[in-house]
This record gives C-alpha cells, structure tokens and sequence, in this order.
C-alpha cells in the first residue's frame, strides 16, 4: 500500500491500533490470569474489557471513512507481548512476576498512549471532530490505566515483591 495524503496516514495509523487492540486482547486476559494480587487482576481485566470496546470503536471510525480494519499486524506490539511471555517464564516468585506483570503492561500502555495521542491529533487535524473525540475517550481510558497501575504498584505490589 502507497500512501500518498494525509487522510490516507491516518487511517492507516487507526488500522495500526485496530492490531494493537486486538493483540491486547488476548495478553491481558493472560496478564490478569497469572496475576496474584486480586486488586491487579481487577485492573487488568477492567481494562481488558475497555480494549474490546476500543477495538469496536476504532472499526466503527474506518467504517464510516469506508476503510478495512484488517491490513496491518503492529509488530512493534507483538515484539511487546513476546518480551511479556517471556517474562512469566523466567520469574518464579508470585509477587515478584506481580511486579512485572505491572512493568510490561505500562510498556504496553504507554506504546497506546503515543500511538492514540498520534491519531487524535491527526483527527483533530482534518477535522474529523466526532473521531477526535472518540479516540480522545480511548486516550484517557489508556491514561487512567497506567495511573491505576503505577497507584497499585506503589500501594501493594512492589511492596509485597520486596518484603
Ligand atoms: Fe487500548
């Protein structure tokens, strides 16, 4: 695919998150399962369900410009989940894998929060009003989740890993 205007950027930017949601889908349910402390379980199955409605959300924008939302896997957010894997592998102790469950899933949100601070200002750019606000919505969903997460570590996971 050539990519020639700006428009056409912007789509592919969303069809890029459509991936990225997708993946994440998966990872996070397999986050909360080998999570032991129950508050981050929580979180993480709390935001589990907001990346289905973000995922919703962006095919429902390339439906309205009359684009797919298949045509890029993100490789940058596959090399993401992969280092995840293989993290649980290595790490034996329950508390301390709660440690790092919590480091790569910030690593996971902040790659969101970059790539949806990129697409809501590019809507914002065309003009694409109602668009900018909804993927505005996912931003903060993707903000507010790495808060809750920096919050439990402080409160209780990286506490109990080093206890
Ligand atoms: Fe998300």
């Amino acid at each position: 695919m050539q990519i020639d205007n700006f428009k056409d950027m912007y789509i592919a930017e969303l069809q890029e998150l459509v991936s990225v949601e997708e993946q994440l889908e998966n990872a996070l349910l397999r986050m909360a399962e080998a999570s032991s402390h129950a508050s981050l379980r929580a979180a993480l199955e709390q935001h589990q369900r907001e990346t289905i409605v973000q995922g919703e959300r962006l095919r429902s924008i390339l439906k309205k410009h009359g684009a797919s939302p298949k045509l890029h896997t993100d490789q940058a957010m596959q090399a993401l989940i992969n280092e995840t894997k293989k993290m649980y592998t290595i790490v034996t102790q329950d508390y301390v894998r709660d440690a790092g469950i919590i480091a790569s899933a910030q690593r996971l949100e902040h790659y969101e929060i970059a790539a949806y601070g990129t697409a809501a200002a590019l809507a914002g750019q065309l003009e694409f009003r109602e668009d900018q606000h909804l993927l505005h919505n996912s931003l903060e969903q993707e903000k507010r989740t790495d808060e809750l997460l920096t919050t439990l570590a402080k409160t209780e996971v990286n506490r109990d890993a080093n206890a």
